[in-house]
């Protein structure tokens, strides 16, 4: 039996990190959570955000799994280390990969850190990149209205360009040359952000990281899916399955027929 990697995140902006695990690990099957009923997370409270964790991993957990992926920065940040005892395979979050190339990158030392208001509240990436180099400097900025823009379509707006304007322009001040786009919405807003930022800033994504990350350790654990074949990839929602094709081949980058299977995440 070949087992899953289960995936999950607030909604449905994890899936700029399936995207990037069905680029580097295509065979592997794939279970895919977004829990769209109850989005956003990154505006909750720790307490809530880490409720909604632990049903979402009992709810992975149902299946087969070899490997969970936490996708949502928010999740990653505030609840993964309080929950990851609780399940019984290796549980990926994206800060601890992210942080990594961060550290490998910058030529400077200064790094800058945009995320929901609960992964810079947390400071998670912070205080790991710190951890690793004390001698670095570090600038963070919540970007609260980033989510929305993005999830109406708004990637290259007027409107778009103002606010990003507004939540960058002290980290370009401050003359970092790697910023951390720390949320899974953040990579769709690339081109708004590199324009701000310019071509010296190293712009880095969770997703990307976190699926090398992945294929890593899938290979040290000799559990690595190899097969030619493409793996399958299921999607579950939490609310309504309306827009689902609409914002799943948003983010995935590709066109997705199919509708996704409700569930009621309040039962697990
Ligand atoms: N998925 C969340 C994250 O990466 C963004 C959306 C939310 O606030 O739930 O932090």
């Amino acid at each position: 039996m070949n087992k899953y990697i289960g995936v999950f995140d607030s909604g449905l902006g994890g899936l700029t990190n399936v995207k990037e695990l069905h680029k580097i690990l295509p065979g592997e099957n794939i279970i895919y959570f977004g829990d769209t009923g109850r989005v956003p997370y990154g505006t909750r409270s720790d307490d809530i955000i880490i409720k909604y964790t632990l049903q979402d991993l009992r709810f992975l957990s149902s299946f087969p799994l070899k490997a969970i992926v936490v996708a949502c920065g928010t999740v990653s940040s505030v609840a993964l280390d309080k929950v990851k005892d609780k399940v019984n395979v290796p549980i990926i979050g994206v800060v601890e990969p992210t942080c990594k190339k961060a550290i490998s990158i910058t030529k400077n030392g200064k790094i800058g850190i945009i995320g929901t208001e609960g992964t810079i509240k947390s400071g998670s990436y912070k205080n790991k990149i710190l951890k690793e180099r004390a001698d670095f400097e570090i600038f963070e900025n919540a970007c609260p209205l980033f989510v929305p823009l993005v999830e109406n379509g708004y990637f290259n707006s007027e409107a778009t360009k103002i606010i990003a304007n507004d939540y960058l322009f002290l980290l370009k001040e401050k003359g970092v040359d790697t910023l951390i786009l720390g949320c899974t919405h953040y990579p769709l807003l690339t081109d708004v952000i590199k324009d701000i930022m310019g071509d010296g800033v190293s712009l880095i994504s969770p997703g990307v990281e976190t699926a090398v990350y992945t294929k890593d350790l899938l290979e040290r654990e000799g559990i690595i899916n190899l097969a030619n074949k493409q793996g399958e990839t299921k999607y579950y929602v939490s609310d309504s399955t309306k827009k689902f094709s609409y914002l799943a081949s948003m983010f995935l980058n590709e066109k997705i027929t199919g509708t996704g299977e409700k569930i009621n995440i309040e039962e697990w």
